[in-house]
């Protein structure tokens, strides 16, 4: 389909634009926010290794499917199944379950990344005082959230090549100078060696059970699989584009920017005496605090991180809008604008809730869900923790399962392959990277997702 052909569904006008799209749409609150957090309650650099473990061994396999069945299919996440022959089960649990995911992870996304913008006013005007006053006032947390799911709708309804690839093809760049420089100054600060050290060195003695848990969770968050993104963007994208280079830039940048995430926060944390598991609030409390003791300069410094966690978080949310949105226009005929606008308004309604859990409404701040064994409290945890945590865990499960076993991977496969000259070649063991691939997608992904699945729930022992 060319640009022409459909102004609706639209196409990437290039490779790199995919790319930053792609890595965009990845690249997000869950690298500078939640990575450096779930490591530092996880043990440091023991973390980290299992992490890049998880990202090798299921991530990327995923990756590279849910990119091909999109392009295969040219379809939103659910006429991908529809239209490969899947029946309502399937329809349903993979890309029904998809497109809800990003829906409703948009609606809490938004508070935080609403949060990002009070802190980026707050290093020049300083009228955050501390986070928890901050977040239960509702004259604060709302107007930022609205902002930001305004900004969002005005990216995605400008279309797939003019909106969403013009925006990541310039943000991106802008968000690794950033970080670079954040990293400069953290690691220059006195005692910040004692955070590289912990954050590096794999002490490997606390690796168990729940650690893989937390890694194999962060590593779909992180690299948007089990959402439908990647159907989606795989659907904009042209036959000549090799999915196998685009989805190892994809996966290396992600990873990447975590592990560069991490290097932010840790020295920094470190160096003026924090505790590294302090959990959630580990950026939005520690590092505030950290710019503000900086001798000169750390209002600059401080308003150019929380920039860049909102230009990570904006790269992201648009994604999470095109998912439903590709859904409509395709299924249900709306035009971008409508589709874009609609759901962007009913995830900013859907959102408050979320955004008045901080303390706002005692009501939503302490309602409580008992999940598989821990108390969730407040309406935004319950929902990450049901829509960020298990339900991409299960559109992964069931999406694996398929395209290995109901779909027949050879067809996704061949896509994959399309355009790289050693895929069929014998490389590692004598096996070829296709034969691999099948391997993983039929055997490693579902297995190892259902263990991580039947040990969350409870079914079994999660410490190994
Ligand atoms: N990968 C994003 C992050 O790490 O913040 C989260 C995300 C954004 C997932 C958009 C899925 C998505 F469609």
């Amino acid at each position: 389909m060319s640009i022409q052909a459909s102004e609706n569904r639209g196409q990437w006008g290039s490779k790199f634009g995919f790319i930053m799209a792609a890595a965009g749409s990845a690249v997000g609150l869950g690298n500078i926010w939640r990575f450096p957090y779930i490591t530092g309650q996880n043990g440091g650099g023991a973390f980290v290794f299992v992490y890049i473990l998880c990202v090798l061994l299921v991530g990327l396999p995923l990756l590279y499917n849910e990119t091909a069945l999109g392009r295969l299919t040219g379809k939103n996440t659910v006429g991908a199944f529809k239209d490969t022959g899947a029946n309502k089960f399937w329809q349903i649990t993979a890309g029904f379950l998809a497109l809800s995911v990003s829906f409703f992870v948009l609606t809490y996304y938004g508070v935080i990344a609403g949060w990002t913008i009070g802190y980026i006013i707050s290093e020049f005007t300083d009228f955050i005082k501390d986070f928890e006053t901050f977040r239960s006032n509702a004259l604060y947390v709302i107007p930022f959230f609205a902002l930001f799911m305004v900004i969002t709708v005005y990216i995605v309804q400008a279309g797939v090549s003019g909106g969403i690839e013009k925006a990541s093809k310039i943000l991106m760049p802008v968000l690794f100078i950033l970080i670079v420089l954040v990293i400069f100054r953290s690691i220059t600060l006195p005692g910040a060696m004692e955070g590289v050290k912990y954050y590096l060195t794999p002490d490997f003695a606390k690796i168990n059970g729940n650690t893989i848990l937390a890694a194999l969770g962060q590593a779909f968050f992180s690299l948007s699989i089990g959402w439908g993104i990647m159907i989606t963007y795989g659907s904009y994208l042209p036959k000549s584009n090799n999915i196998i280079s685009s989805g190892l830039w994809v996966g290396s940048m992600d990873t990447l920017v975590a592990l560069l995430g991490g290097l932010m926060i840790f020295p920094a944390v470190f160096a003026f005496g924090k505790d590294p598991a302090g959990g959630t609030t580990l950026v939005f409390q520690v590092l505030p605090e950290i710019f503000n003791s900086m001798p000169t300069g750390g209002n600059i410094v401080g308003a150019l991180f929380f920039l860049l966690l909102c230009i990570a978080a904006l790269t992201s949310s648009i994604s999470m809008i095109e998912v439903p949105a590709s859904y409509l226009i395709d299924e249900k005929k709306w035009s971008r604008k409508k589709a874009s606008w609609i759901i962007g308004i009913l995830a900013f309604l859907i959102g408050i809730p979320s955004a008045l859990s901080g303390g706002a409404s005692s009501f939503f701040t302490n309602i409580s869900l008992n999940f598989f064994g821990t108390t969730k409290t407040g309406f935004l945890d319950i929902m990450d923790a049901l829509f960020g945590t298990l339900f991409i865990v299960i559109v992964c499960l069931m999406t694996a399962l398929y395209v290995g076993w109901v779909l027949k991977p050879q067809k996704v496969s061949e896509e994959i392959g399309l355009g790289s000259p050693f895929y069929h070649k014998k490389l590692v063991f004598g096996l070829s990277p296709s034969q691999m691939w099948i391997f993983f997608i039929k055997f490693i992904c579902p297995i190892v997702i259902l263990l991580v699945l039947l040990a969350t729930v409870g079914v079994i022992e999660a410490d190994v």
